[in-house]
């Protein structure tokens, strides 16, 4: 059964996806990672895949941009795809110049000034959780893998462009958030209402404080750390 955003086919999703934000890493995860891959979506040319990697089975689809974007693809993979995990696999900029560029962080709590839950169902918290077995395992999964990993707050915000830049310190000081992106709260919120499990592994591609960037293509193939640790949760 199909949905409004999604053409997949019963069982043709894993329990497991992980959700980069570009189609294009969707792409570069399953070309480079994962094997017997079937294309699962192509609607909006938001793709996803089905593979598998080292024998276990895994989906992998991207999310698009932002909180209204992930908030559709995650509603629909939870509800109408019997779905369990979704792990955002994202990039994210820092608020801490002791964080350089290409660590690996994991959100575990989203901090937002989103209306997304207040609208979506009324909840009021302007803090969200992500699943904490989800969490333990991909610590252990990094530990393995001797990759190191910083946990935190996440900003998970609604503006890239924000008209006063140095707000972010405010932000920041206000509510310790270490670094910002702009989907952890709403994929968070889906899974709490609907009984199911998210995680979200950043990759840090800009730091506000110290001004260092990556360039679009490093931040589309350079993010293998964190697609390593995300891929060890197939099953
Ligand atoms: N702001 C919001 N989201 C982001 C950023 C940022 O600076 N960098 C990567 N994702």
């Amino acid at each position: 059964m199909s949905t409004p955003h999604i053409e997949a086919l019963d069982g043709q999703i894993a329990k497991t996806v992980l959700m980069p934000g570009d189609p294009l890493r969707a792409k570069f995860i399953a070309d480079n990672f994962l094997e017997n891959v079937v294309k699962f979506n192509n609607v909006r040319n938001v793709f996803g895949y089905t593979g598998t990697y080292k024998g276990k089975t895994i989906s992998v689809m991207a999310s698009g941009m932002g909180m209204p974007s992930i908030g559709i693809y995650s509603y629909e993979l939870y509800k109408f795809y019997d779905v369990e995990n979704i792990i955002r696999i994202g990039s994210c900029g820092a608020y801490d110049a002791e964080l350089k560029l290409y660590d690996v962080l994991l959100a575990d709590a989203a901090w937002s000034e989103s209306s997304y839950a207040l609208t979506q169902n009324g909840e009021k918290a302007s803090t969200l959780y992500p699943s904490k077995d989800l969490n333990e395992k991909l610590m252990v999964i990094a530990k393995d893998l001797d990759i190191p990993v910083t946990s935190g707050t996440i900003h998970s915000s609604d503006v890239f462009y924000r008209e006063n830049f140095a707000q972010f310190s405010d932000i920041r000081d206000q509510h310790g958030c270490i670094a910002v992106e702009m989907e952890s709260f709403a994929l968070f919120h889906n899974a709490n209402i609907l009984g199911k499990n998210a995680a979200c592994l950043l990759t840090v591609s800009d730091n506000l404080v110290t001004a260092e960037v990556t360039s679009a293509t490093e931040r589309q193939n350079a993010f293998t750390k964190m697609m390593d640790i995300a891929l060890g949760m197939a099953e």
